[in-house]
């Protein structure tokens, strides 16, 4: 019932074109748990392990990150939590006892998920099978491993304002506004980071240096030369559909993985929503090459 009232009053950006209807919950929380990338990171698909177990490795410039085991599991997942502890995480970056998780987690960016689709996420979730697993321990090293220094992190980089969809822009932009940025977290590899690991706000989409696992990520505004401004609406929607490029070439390693695991499952609408809202970004630089 109250799943059914919040979803009468979402906006119409938030609601996906073509895609599972939220009043049937499960199938509903599926297709926003593909669109959040959750697969990825909680499942280590080298080691063949089990869907979202964790356990897989996360390189930073900070120490490897493990992700968790999410699964209902009582003892080594999140069997015993409550849907506010689940909401607290997701918008706030903070455990059950009230500690900071650290950014490798996006709650930077799953802070704005609309209240529908971050109840979908739950239901779907409790509805996985449990699986026992204990979490491994993160290797970073200090000061990098203290919750505690986080605080001064998320005083700096963590804004935990909604998503609001902008009136003055069509309805398929400001879809695609809450996909790339609040599920996708497209900005969390493609963005430049500070020495402290927070993003180039002026940077944003502009590439990144060693975003991903230490490799660098190509800029995806329109910048004439820096971006993908020749690639067109259609290009940027089948690429996310297929991973292959307007040359004929496919992508593979971790932007292989956002399309396998998460932007293939999203609607042909969707991918057309996200792609533009990427060709109306402002054109950003990109940074300069790290001296070898
Ligand atoms: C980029 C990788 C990444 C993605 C994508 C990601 N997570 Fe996580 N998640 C993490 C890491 C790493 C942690 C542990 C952070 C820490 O220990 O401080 C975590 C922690 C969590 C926790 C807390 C678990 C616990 O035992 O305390 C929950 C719940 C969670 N994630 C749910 C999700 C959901 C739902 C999604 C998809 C919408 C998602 N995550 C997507 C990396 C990710
Ligand atoms: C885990 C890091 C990561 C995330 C998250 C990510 N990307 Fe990527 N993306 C990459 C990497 C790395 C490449 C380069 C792949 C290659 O060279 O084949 C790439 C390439 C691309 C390209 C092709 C650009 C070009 O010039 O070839 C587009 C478009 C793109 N990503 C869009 C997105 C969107 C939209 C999202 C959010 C749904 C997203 N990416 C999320 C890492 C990521």
């Amino acid at each position: 019932m109250a799943f059914a009232l919040s979803h009468a009053s979402a906006s119409m950006a938030q609601t996906p074109a073509g895609a599972p209807n939220p009043d049937d919950a499960v199938q509903y929380g599926a297709y926003v748990f593909r669109a959040g990338g959750c697969f990825e990171c909680h499942t280590d698909t080298k080691a063949k392990g089990q869907p979202l177990a964790g356990g897989r490795g996360l390189p930073t410039p900070f120490g490897t990150f493990y992700s968790p085991n999410i699964t209902p599991d009582p003892e080594t997942g999140i069997g015993r939590w409550s849907e506010a502890d689940f909401v607290k995480a997701m918008r706030q970056g903070l455990s059950p006892k009230g500690e900071n998780y650290f950014p490798s987690f996006p709650y930077t960016a799953f802070a704005k998920i609309t209240e529908t689709d971050m109840r979908a996420l739950w239901v779907y979730l409790r509805a996985q099978p449990p699986v026992k697993q204990p979490n491994k321990p993160h290797d970073v090293p200090f000061p990098f491993n203290l919750r505690l220094a986080v605080w001064g992190w998320k005083f700096l980089y963590f804004d935990d304002a909604p998503f609001t969809p902008d009136p003055a822009k069509p309805a398929a932009w400001n879809r695609g506004a809450y996909l790339v940025n609040a599920l996708g977290h497209c900005g969390e590899c493609h963005t430049q980071r500070n020495l402290l690991g927070g993003l180039k706000s002026d940077r944003m989409f502009g590439g990144s240096t060693d975003g991903a696992e230490g490799k660098p990520v190509p800029n995806i505004t329109p910048h004439p030369s820096a971006g993908i401004s020749r690639w067109s609406e259609k290009d940027i929607a089948d690429f996310l559909g297929s991973g292959m490029t307007p040359d004929g070439d496919f992508t593979g390693g971790l932007m292989g993985d956002v399309i396998e695991q998460s932007t293939k499952y999203l609607t042909a609408e969707d991918r057309i929503a996200m792609a533009a809202y990427l060709k109306a970004l402002p054109p950003v630089e990109s940074p300069p090459r790290k001296p070898k």
